[in-house]
């Protein structure tokens, strides 16, 4: 299996942990916060192994498309590197409250939709069958 296809199968996984969470976080209120440390911890560990292989990727994968400037790629690469640091900080506080809230419940909401605009985007830009087939 190419590495893009291997990316694009991990952000199915993803999607589903995804799901998972923003379901557990529905219950918090009547259930308390502990099937949903569980769920955030989950999808942790499934984005940083995600971010291990899509560090190796996607470098070479943008500069053999060669669609854009070495720059433009190490600029495009420290965004994305970003937000993916931002969302593994958002799972570790989200684990952290013991407490339940409405506000907490929001929060893994917008974590939740944050982390599938990031897939989208990147199916879109970096995972389409041009740039795949480019490089
Ligand atoms: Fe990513
Ligand atoms: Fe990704």
């Amino acid at each position: 299996m190419g590495d893009a296809a291997e990316l694009i199968m991990q952000h199915e996984v993803l999607r589903v942990l995804t799901i998972d969470l923003v379901q557990v976080a529905r219950t918090i209120m009547t259930d308390g916060t502990g099937t949903l440390v569980s769920a955030a911890g989950r999808l942790a560990a499934a984005l940083a192994e995600h971010q291990r292989l899509e560090d190796g990727v996607l470098a070479p994968m943008l500069l053999a498309g060669d669609r854009w400037s070495a720059l433009r790629v190490s600029e495009m690469l420290a965004v994305h590197r970003q937000e993916h640091d931002d969302f593994l900080a958002a799972l570790r506080l989200v684990s952290q409250h013991d407490e339940p809230s409405i506000d907490l419940e929001a929060r893994v909401f917008e974590l939740a939709a944050g982390i599938y605009r990031h897939m989208d985007r990147e199916e879109v830009e970096y995972l389409n069958t041009r740039v795949v087939d480019a490089g």
